[in-house]
């Protein structure tokens, strides 16, 4: 009997996705460029091995397939998946699927797509969230492609999504690049939610004085109310964790410099070229470039000093903590969004907000509750243009708003850092201001360079008083 899919590449996420594929009844075809690996893999399938079908020749591999085959790709991104295409293009037939299931830069997709676009093959770029555990159990699938492509691995990629009070954490997004854009996003907007936590957990540490179990505590807390989701909850495990080579607390001996492979960034850089402000996101990438200066850090603290000043974590201010974190939580999901939203008009995609919200509420690493309650916002309101105008969001922006401003401001005259937290405000506070301040700024572009501007009047009058020849 064939097999219903292909996969190459059995890395940790690879082999993990293929150990779920078949675990959920499908047949599954297993090639890796150094066969000892796929060996390795098949000996420790254990009763999954009836299964799954290991392959040491493109051939084999090709031959174990039902047509038109679907083949996944779980490689490194970049190079390798070109070249990857590459060597495999020779042995495809018609109606044969090339799926990019890794952490592809969306441009890269567009274009491998159009590459195969008229050759009788079709590439599928699939965005995967959920880390190992979710590739193992149960991911989130953001799915790039044709309609008709889509439709041959449907019953696969549904079979091992995740599940959301029984609906399929999957879904097809639209064509070439919107699958991978939408997992682009979403880590965006996973930074983000990092980022925040990280500026509440610095606030309670360095500001109320908290060790790592306490504020472990506080958030395993929050994690029961409105914050609810997996990013607090691992948060939470994290911070009562000890250190097993010392006697303290794991996070504690962590250096303080973080990594990132480049999803964060192209989510800022798709959003500037787009034209949408996505602040939060953007602090939160910049956040983990200054996080990785740490010698330049240690002698500015030299030269400027640290002496942070109280924050209250007491009470009300611990309040304040939680609904600012959620408060700044949402802006980052509107600014995320609203990137999707016009992402969609200039890709000619038609993303489908509600769907994409459906398919975060589990499997993926942003997965909560929330996700639940922009589902409902978007499918009573799909074309809204910002998540923050819909009745109900707006009405908990107002309610969370004076307490982030109260926690922004604390931090400010404290001497602590809340870069995304502030650009959240900040964000609030720009888009909800009628008159804004750019009269001036149009005034002086006028000024030094003749831009012209349009009166409030609407009179045909362009250019200011400034001086000679600038005067209508
Ligand atoms: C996920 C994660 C996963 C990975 C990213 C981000 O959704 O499962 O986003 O894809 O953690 O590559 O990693 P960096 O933090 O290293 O950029």
């Amino acid at each position: 009997e064939k097999a219903e899919i292909g996969l190459i590449g059995l890395g940790v996420m690879g082999a993990n996705l293929a150990l779920n594929i078949a675990e959920k009844g499908n047949r599954i075809a297993v090639f890796n460029r150094t066969t000892e690996k796929t060996d390795e893999f098949f000996a420790e399938a254990g009763a999954l091995a009836d299964r799954i079908i290991p392959c040491h020749t493109m051939e084999e591999f090709i031959d174990a397939i039902r047509p038109p085959r679907p083949i996944i790709i779980m490689i490194k991104a970049g190079q390798p998946v070109d070249d990857q295409i590459q060597h495999l293009r020779p042995y495809l037939t018609n109606g044969d699927i090339v799926i990019d299931a890794g952490n592809a830069n969306f441009h890269d997709t567009r274009r491998r797509f159009k590459e195969l676009d008229g050759t009788g093959l079709t590439f599928i770029g699939m965005g995967v969230s959920g880390g190992e555990e979710g590739a193992r159990h149960g991911p989130s699938i953001m799915v790039g492609g044709t309609p008709e492509s889509y439709a041959r691995v449907e019953k696969v990629l549904t079979s091992i999504s995740a599940k959301f009070n029984n609906e399929d954490c999957c879904a097809w997004l639209g064509a070439d690049g919107a699958g991978h854009f939408v997992k682009t996003i979403h880590n965006g907007i996973e930074y983000a939610d990092m980022q925040m936590i990280g500026e509440i957990y610095g606030l309670l540490r360095d500001g109320a004085g908290k060790s790592a179990s306490e504020i472990g505590n506080i958030f395993g807390g929050w994690n029961k109310g409105r914050l609810n989701s997996y990013l607090i909850e691992i948060s939470e495990k994290v911070l009562a964790a000890r250190d097993p080579h010392g006697d303290g607390p794991m996070v504690d001996m962590i250096l303080d410099q973080a990594g990132q492979k480049g999803t964060g960034k192209w989510s800022v850089i798709e959003a500037q070229q787009l034209s949408v402000p996505a602040t939060a996101i953007e602090a939160a990438v910049a956040a983990r470039v200054l996080s990785s200066m740490k010698s330049q850090r240690v002698a500015a603290e030299k030269i400027f000093g640290s002496a942070p000043g109280k924050i209250d974590a007491s009470g009300a201010g611990l309040n304040d903590l939680e609904l600012a974190l959620f408060a700044a939580k949402i802006g980052a999901y509107a600014q995320g969004f609203a990137v999707m939203s016009e992402a969609s008009k200039e890709f000619g995609w038609s993303l489908p907000m509600p769907v994409i919200a459906k398919i975060w509420r589990a499997g993926c690493i942003i997965r909560s509750q929330f996700l639940d309650e922009i589902t409902t916002a978007f499918t009573a309101m799909p074309d809204v243009e910002n998540l923050i105008m819909t009745p109900a969001f707006s009405a908990m922006v107002k309610e969370a708003l004076p307490s982030l401003r109260r926690v922004v401001a604390a931090a400010v005259t404290a001497g602590l850092p809340v870069p995304a937290l502030s650009s959240a405000l900040s964000y609030f506070d720009s888009y909800r201001q009628a008159r804004g301040t750019a009269n001036l700024i149009q005034a002086q572009r006028d000024f030094f360079g003749a831009h012209g501007f349009d009166r409030l009047d609407g009179k045909d009058f362009h250019h200011g008083p400034w001086g000679s020849g600038l005067n209508e």
